[in-house]
């Protein structure tokens, strides 16, 4: 069975040996963050627990783009697809080299536009099925998935970035809530939280958030999303008991981690959020302190910044200083990871 595979390119290595460890496929093709390769569709339920591949996909075999008749000859791929015309729709054409000046998106609304005539169910917000084609050197592939069933529901995590996010770290947060299936939390810490991403997403799940960092949230936009910010600038005499955040609301305290600390002493929180600039044992260490104020059972979602390819070394390195206090659940490469991995652990 012919797969699409999508990974991160600063991890390609690391994907390739995952791949070959679940059945060594046969490569097809291979361009930027991902390759089409044959693998038996028995091997391929193993990769679901996979740290560096972020997506697979199943295709139908692929076929010679006819140049002359661009669009009609990737419209074809379609029909061999059987869809029903009553199941609602999505159509997704991830381009890697698109050819003749075509972008992605004209495609798929010549081959939308044709399908309404048709009388199927195009539905982009709210569709069952995914239809998605993949332009790869000469050749077309196109596949189907149940959105439903499906971890990310879109071929191309990219094409989630339509709105305008407070950072684009925001993003991270959300793929390691649907990928580790986390559940809001009642009252979360966000260490290194500026320009505020993480802490928003929390307060909008309901969460009372402390947001710290020494830099400036973005406060216009978060307020925009209905999210109340209190800027606490005078740490030392901030009394949490007092003047903690509210539910859905961040308080934030603008210093460093190792100043804010001491401030909430006695706090029991459920999460942690840890996506500080730093490496992987300046981060753990901070994790480390916080640890005290984490309830048993919090959940602790930590990234990690690799800067060289040897990914393994820093994970090892991480899992040594917060072994003692932490369950390590998984490390996972999300679609918006650039070059880091972002880990899961409970509070033990
Ligand atoms: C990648 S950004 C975090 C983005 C954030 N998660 C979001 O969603 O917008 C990293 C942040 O960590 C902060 N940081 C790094 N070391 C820190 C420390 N020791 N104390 C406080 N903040 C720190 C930096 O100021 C920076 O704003």
């Amino acid at each position: 069975m012919i797969y699409l595979f999508l990974y991160a390119d600063s991890f390609r290595k690391s994907a390739l040996e995952e791949l070959g460890k679940v059945g060594s496929p046969r490569i097809i093709s291979e361009q930027h963050n991902l390759m089409i390769a044959d693998i038996s569709s028995r091997k391929i339920r193993e990769l679901d627990g996979a740290t560096f591949i972020y997506g697979y996909f199943p295709l139908v075999e692929g076929y010679e783009i006819d140049q002359k008749r661009y669009i009609n000859s990737i419209k074809k791929g379609f029909y061999r697809l059987g869809l029903d015309k009553k199941e609602p729709l999505r159509l997704e054409c991830f381009d890697v080299n698109c050819k003749r000046g075509y972008s992605a998106k004209d495609i798929e609304v010549a081959i939308g536009k044709e399908l309404e005539g048709l009388r199927y169910s195009i539905d982009l917000k709210s569709a069952d099925t995914l239809a998605y084609c993949v332009l790869m050197d000469s050749k077309c592939y196109w596949g189907r998935i149940n959105i439903a069933t499906h971890p990310h529901g879109f071929i191309d995590p990219f094409r989630e970035n339509k709105e305008k996010k407070v950072s684009r770290a925001e993003f991270k947060i959300i793929e390691a809530f649907r990928e580790f299936g986390i559940k809001a939390p009642k009252i979360a810490i966000d260490i290194g939280a500026a320009p505020g991403g993480w802490s928003l997403f929390l307060a909008k799940k309901g969460a009372s958030v402390i947001a710290i960092d020494s830099g400036r949230l973005e406060y216009d936009k978060i307020r925009k999303e209905g999210v109340g910010v209190r800027i606490i600038k005078d740490v030392k005499h901030f009394g949490i008991a007092r003047n903690g955040p509210r539910p859905g609301s961040i308080v934030h305290l603008v210093c460093r981690l190792d100043k804010a600390y001491p401030a909430l002493y006695g706090l029991e929180v459920d999460l942690v959020g840890d996506d500080i600039n730093a490496g992987g044992i300046e981060s753990a260490s901070a994790v480390m302190m916080y640890s005290r104020l984490m309830r048993r059972g919090a959940m602790l979602i930590m990234t990690l910044k690799c800067m060289h390819k040897n990914v393994g070394i820093y994970m090892k390195e991480v899992e040594a200083r917060i072994g003692p206090k932490f369950n390590i659940r998984r490390w996972k490469v999300l679609p918006h990871n650039r070059q880091e991995i972002t880990l899961f652990a409970v509070r033990k």
